[in-house]
């Protein structure tokens, strides 16, 4: 399990998750759950998409919704710094035999749709059509007054390869999981490029495939508030774990699942990564306070349910290490 230096002038600047494209079956039933129930709000609404965003942001979109009737995931989107940065990216892409174009995606600037070591869809950007952030907008905020999206969370069929395709692109290291074999293997990783515990996170697990997007709130209390909406409002079954503290992050959790089985994570209270010679954090994969710091084990749903990445097929694991499950 070779630990790698972080890179600290990546080939080109990626700012930080900023984005998830999913396919749905029926927008409407979509509508109810992330808008009316989670209380996210609509940048926009088409025919057959919905742009949502949280009350801070001011980007367009940072979850798009697309009636495919295919429960798929078709992007993982970054920002860039600057868009000299895209044309960097192309050519790093194209020198390892990746595929990587431009294309056109509405509200965004010029996009390098790209895919990564495993076959992920990326999306990079450098410029979004920007709204006015609702954060003063108090009238507005509902459900669980999700403020912001923080990351996104994806099995991987080989961690060690994830681990190495994004250290290289600057993402830092600041927790792991291990495992029991010697040398010991990763299991999984927390990666950053903003500067909290992470943009993106890979399990081992059969893939690649996205396991969820998490959403920042600015409070535990806005995750025990959704509990009792979502259960007010019929969604005790789309309750999947949780509420929790993780060990992993020191983040508070719920973990929800919307009405095309995508997983959506309620998050916050993690901690500030940017200090240069920030330690990354190691856990054993036996250690029940890894998974949940109050000890409770998570479902089995949660280690082997995911969202199939568009055109990319799914491998078995590398690893065949079994984690602690409830049920
Ligand atoms: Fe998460």
């Amino acid at each position: 399990m070779p630990l790698k230096p972080p890179v600290f002038n990546p080939p080109f600047n990626i700012l930080r998750a900023s984005h998830v494209v999913l396919g749905v079956s029926d927008l409407a039933a979509s509508r109810a759950f992330y808008v009316d129930c989670l209380g996210m709000l609509v940048t926009e609404a088409t025919k057959d998409t919905l742009y949502l965003r949280g009350i801070e942001e001011r980007n367009h979109h940072s979850i798009v919704l697309r009636e495919t009737g295919e429960s798929l995931c078709y992007a993982l989107g970054y920002n860039v710094a600057e868009e000299e940065d895209l044309d960097r990216a192309a050519k790093w892409f194209a020198a390892r035999g990746l595929s990587a174009k431009m294309v056109e995606r509405p509200h965004q600037g010029r996009t390098l749709l790209a895919r990564d070591a495993r076959g992920m869809p990326l999306e990079l950007y450098a410029t979004m059509w920007r709204d006015m952030s609702a954060i003063r907008k108090y009238g507005l905020h509902r459900g669980a007054r999700i403020q912001r999206i923080d990351h996104l969370n994806c099995f991987t069929d080989d961690v060690q390869s994830s681990f190495e395709f994004y250290n290289d692109l600057g993402f830092r290291l600041t927790e792991y999981t291990d495992t029991e074999d010697v040398p010991p293997q990763f299991w999984a990783v927390w990666m950053q490029r903003k500067g909290n515990v992470h943009d993106i996170a890979f399990t081992n697990g059969a893939g690649p495939r996205l396991h969820h997007v998490g959403m920042w709130t600015a409070t535990s209390l806005d995750i025990l508030h959704i509990c009792d909406v979502m259960a007010a409002m019929g969604y005790v079954q789309n309750m999947e774990r949780g509420p929790g503290r993780h060990g992993i992050s020191n983040a508070f959790f719920l973990y929800t699942r919307d009405p095309d089985g995508h997983r959506v994570e309620m998050f916050t209270s993690d901690y500030l990564t940017v200090d240069h010679d920030n330690e990354p954090v190691r856990w054993t994969l036996r250690d029940p306070q890894r998974q949940t710091f109050w000890g409770h084990p998570a479902p089995k749903s949660w280690f082997e349910e995911g969202t199939v990445f568009e055109g990319c097929p799914v491998r078995p694991p590398v690893l065949e290490a079994q984690p602690i499950v409830a049920r």
